[in-house]
C-alpha cells in the first residue's frame, strides 16, 4: 500500500470552501525524482487563481489537486539516478511542474531534482520558502527581460507585495535606482528594502509624481499591479525605456512601447544565486504571517485581496 501524507487539496474547482486536509498517497519516486520532507510553503496570488479554474484551459490539471508552488525541506529519498544532492539536504524550489496536480501544501512532495537548489543556510525555513516564485519572477523579469544596468531607474508598480519586494532589492543589487509603487501603508515598507522614492497610487498621478523626481523618464517599468496604475505609469517611460509586465499581456498598448510578459519559469541556477545574495545579507524577506496547513483556506482568503504585505506561509 502506498505511503500517505497529509495535504490540502480540492477535487473541482471553485472558491476556498473547495479546500479540504486529509490524507493523500505520495507519488512513487521516479528516475531523477527526490522526495522533500516540506518544512514549509509559501502562498502566491496564484494558488487562488488556479483553484478558482482561471488557468484551467492554459495549464492542465488531474484532481485531487493540492495548491501551491513554493516549497523549502530537506532530502528524505532519492530515486534512480538522482545524484545532485545527498539525503539530508536543504533546498528549495519553485515546483511548477507541467501537470497541476501535486503541490508543496502538503507534508512531502516528489519533484524532478532539476527543481532544487541549496537553500539558503542562514535564515530561517519561514523565509526561504517565501523566495523562489516571487524571486525568480523578480529576476527574470529585472535582470533577463528587463536588461536593467547600474546607474538606470525602474519604477516597480505593486512594489509592497511579494514579487515587488523582492524586486525592489534585485534592482538595487544591479546598482539601479528604484521608484516603488504601492498604497500609503507601505510607503515605510519600501524605502526600508532599499527604495529610493515611494509613491501612493491613491489619489496621485503616478507619472507626474514620477516625473517629479525623475524628470528624464525612467529606463524599466516593472509592472506587477496592472489596470489603472499601470496605464497611468506609461507616460514615465523613456522613449528608449522598456515596460515589463507580469500580468499585462501587451493588449492595447501603444506597439511603440518596447514590451515583453513574463511568465516565470523554474530556475535552479538562478536560485542557487539568490542563495549566495542571502547569505551575504543582500536579500531579505519579511513574512507577513505563517498558517498551519489546517488554516490553507485562510491563508487563501488572505492572498485573493491582493493587499498582501511581504510573504504568507504555511508550515505542513
Ligand atoms: N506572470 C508571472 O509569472 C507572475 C508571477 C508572480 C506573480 N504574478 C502576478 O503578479 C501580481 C503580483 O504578485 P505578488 O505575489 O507580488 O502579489 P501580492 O503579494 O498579493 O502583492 C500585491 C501588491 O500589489 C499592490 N497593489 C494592489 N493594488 C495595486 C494598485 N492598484 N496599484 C499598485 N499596487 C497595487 C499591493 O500593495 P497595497 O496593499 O499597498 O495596495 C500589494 O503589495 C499578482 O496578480 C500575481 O498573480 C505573475
Amino acid at each position: 500500500m502506498a505511503r500517505q501524507m497529509r495535504a490540502a487539496y480540492y477535487e473541482e474547482f471553485g472558491g476556498v470552501e473547495k479546500i479540504k486536509i486529509g490524507n493523500i498517497d505520495i507519488p512513487e519516486i521516479k528516475e531523477g525524482e527526490v522526495l522533500v520532507k516540506i518544512k514549509a510553503a509559501a502562498v502566491n496570488p496564484v494558488d487562488a487563481a488556479v483553484r478558482e479554474g482561471y488557468l484551467k484551459d492554459y495549464l492542465p490539471y488531474r484532481f485531487p489537486v493540492i495548491p501551491g508552488w513554493d516549497m523549502c525541506g530537506t532530502i528524505e529519498e532519492r530515486g534512480f539516478s538522482a545524484r545532485r544532492f545527498q539525503v539530508g539536504d536543504e533546498v528549495y524550489a519553485y515546483a511548477r511542474r507541467p501537470w497541476v496536480h501535486f503541490g508543496t501544501f502538503a507534508e512531502y512532495i516528489v519533484i524532478p531534482e532539476s527543481y532544487l537548489a541549496f537553500s539558503p543556510r542562514t535564515i530561517p525555513w519561514e523565509e526561504t520558502a517565501g523566495i523562489p516564485l516571487v524571486g525568480l519572477t523578480a529576476y527574470q523579469s529585472i535582470y533577463d527581460a528587463g536588461n536593467l544596468q547600474e546607474g538606470q531607474t525602474v519604477l516597480i508598480l505593486g512594489a509592497s507585495g511579494g514579487v515587488g519586494s523582492l524586486g525592489i532589492q534585485l534592482a538595487k543589487i544591479r546598482g539601479a535606482r528604484v521608484i516603488a509603487v504601492a498604497s500609503k501603508k507601505n510607503q515605510d515598507y519600501m524605502k526600508e528594502l532599499g527604495a529610493d522614492e515611494t509613491i501612493d497610487y491613491t489619489g496621485t498621478n503616478i507619472s507626474e509624481a514620477t516625473r517629479a523626481v525623475c524628470p528624464e523618464g525612467v529606463d524599466l517599468i516593472f509592472d506587477c499591479a496592472a489596470g489603472q496604475t499601470l496605464q497611468q505609469s506609461l507616460s514615465a517611460l523613456k522613449h528608449t525605456g522598456k515596460l515589463v509586465s507580469i500580468l499585462h499581456q501587451g493588449q492595447g498598448l501603444d506597439p511603440k512601447i518596447d514590451f515583453q510578459y513574463v511568465f516565470v519559469e523554474p530556475n535552479s541556477s538562478q536560485l542557487l544565486h539568490m542563495s549566495t545574495l542571502v547569505e551575504a545579507g543582500k536579500l531579505q524577506i519579511w513574512v507577513n504571517k505563517v498558517y498551519t496547513l489546517d488554516e490553507t483556506a485562510a491563508a487563501l482568503t488572505q492572498i485573493q485581496t491582493h493587499h498582501t504585505t511581504g510573504k504568507i506561509v504555511i508550515v505542513p
